[in-house]
């Protein structure tokens, strides 16, 4: 029986899930406006690093998603301008080779975007949301929405990536103090059922579903995420140098990459540095540590005695409420997440210290579950049981396999609509510009043929 049907999500029909599909529309493009408002078109048609796209096709590829879906598929309308789709097919252009493609000039761009949203709304005026298929619950706009929303996060690293001083505003520091010290390091789960993926959640993608149930052996999960002060210390005790810690693959990685500390990182004597959004500063020794690879993430589980969890332990620590047996929303419950719950949406353009957002914490005491960093897991990006692509397989279904690996919980550049305790991200093992952390696992109690760090 699976309970989170009555969760209170997007709405089912109306004015209130019109009114909800509007804002969220406006949010997205407000950010998207933001995010390439602030810089001059020489660095909106550049590309800031290989693996990024320039931040002008971001912004014509939400446009021309935004066609594709809505106007065409929902509404039935003619293409605007047919010859520009292949120019933003992600799948027939990798980012590397896309700047050197005709490319629609900013001000087009953005007036092509424009024109799309004009016609979005008029129809969103129109449209039915009652019905099956691409229209249940609103499925289409929000799915829009949510790409939209990705695209900025995507965007905010190409920011990242970007060299040059500052262009974004740097709010303060998100306001909650840590206090990890005075948590304990671990909570424990122990063993039992609960039920993954996404239940009565409209808005949720395919890999989310469907919802199912699974068995998770007891087990010990950190109760914030790995700090930049834990990390030093890997460093410092020869983590990148000691190929116990790496798988062979990691290994080999770690030597032709040359990689000796995260991303971002570099050191002036005995302080390490780090740039961000075109700041160098101090790293700050309480905020989880981002920026690492999932290699890296997992040669340091295993300096320390310890592993990555898997997606479902992470998802039943995030999720499961031992003492209704129900399967939450988020880590808090099944309230929408506010400023008090989690680091998400750009408020801060950096992680809070680890053990902020008491109010955010699970039912078994874990914090930052939602928001701050993305968390790489163990395991590797897989359909559930029962997964049927949709609406579209190269939404998910195209990347399953053993070559991506799945990080979960979202971070600091997530925004609400997208930041589900379901929602399933997937990259690379080597990839490290993304927003992403970890945090460590180890077995409750032996398993027969592991060992004690949990590798078969
Ligand atoms: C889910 C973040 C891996 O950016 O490749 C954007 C999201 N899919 N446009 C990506 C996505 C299509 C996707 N990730
Ligand atoms: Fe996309």
């Amino acid at each position: 029986m699976l309970n989170t049907d009555t969760a209170p999500g997007p709405g089912t029909s109306g004015d209130a899930l019109r009114e909800r599909i509007a804002a969220e529309l406006l949010a997205a493009r407000e950010r998207t406006a933001a995010l390439t408002g602030c810089v001059e078109e020489p660095d909106l048609v550049a590309q800031h690093s290989p693996l990024m796209s320039p931040l002008v096709w971001d912004l014509a590829h939400i446009g021309n998603q935004e066609e594709l879906w809505l106007l065409r598929n929902v509404g039935g309308r003619d293409p605007l301008h047919p010859e520009i789709d292949p120019l933003y097919d992600a799948f027939e252009h990798p980012r590397a080779e896309r700047p050197s493609l005709p490319l629609l000039p900013p001000a087009e761009a953005r007036a092509y975007t424009h024109e799309v949203r004009g016609r979005v709304l008029d129809l969103l005026e129109t449209t039915a949301l009652d019905g099956t298929g691409l229209l249940r619950g609103g499925f289409a706009f929000g799915m829009i929405a949510q790409h939209e929303q990705q695209h900025d996060e995507t965007m905010l690293i190409t920011h990242q990536l970007r060299h040059g001083p500052p262009v974004l505003a740097d709010p303060p520091p998100a306001p909650a103090p840590g206090d990890a010290a005075a948590l304990p390091a671990e909570v424990l789960i122990p063993a039992g059922d609960f039920t993954m993926g996404a239940a009565g959640e409209p808005w949720a993608l395919d890999n989310e579903r469907p919802a199912h149930l699974v068995h998770v052996p007891a087990f010990f999960l950190d109760t914030v995420p790995v700090t930049n002060g834990a990390y030093q210390r890997f460093i410092a005790d020869g983590g990148y140098d000691d190929p116990r810690w790496w798988t062979a693959e990691g290994w080999q990685h770690r030597q032709r990459a040359g990689l000796t500390a995260p991303l971002f990182w570099s050191r002036d004597g005995a302080t390490w540095l780090r740039r961000r959004f075109g700041t160098t500063e101090p790293v700050p020794a309480d905020e989880p540590v981002v920026h690492v690879s999932w290699y890296e993430a997992d040669a340091y589980a295993r300096w320390a005695g310890r592993r990555l969890p898997t997606e479902a332990e992470w998802e039943k620590a995030a999720r499961h409420d031992p003492a209704t047996g129900r399967t939450r929303r988020y880590p808090w419950g099944d309230a929408d997440p506010t400023p008090a719950h989690a680091n998400l949406g750009q408020r801060h353009l950096r992680p809070a210290p680890a053990g902020s957002y008491p109010a955010g914490a699970s039912a078994y005491g874990a914090r930052q579950l939602m928001g701050d960093v993305w968390e790489w897991t163990g395991s590797d990006f897989t359909p559930y049981p029962g997964f049927r692509a949709w609406p579209y397989r190269e939404y998910s279904e195209v990347f399953f396999g053993s070559d991506h690996k799945v990080l979960r919980g979202g971070s600091f550049a997530v925004a609400p609509v997208v930041g589900r305790a379901t929602f399933r991200n997937w990259d690379y093992p080597v990839r490290r510009q993304i927003f992403a952390g970890f945090r460590t696992a180890r077995d409750a109690e032996p398993r027969p043929g592991r060992t004690a760090a949990g590798a078969a």
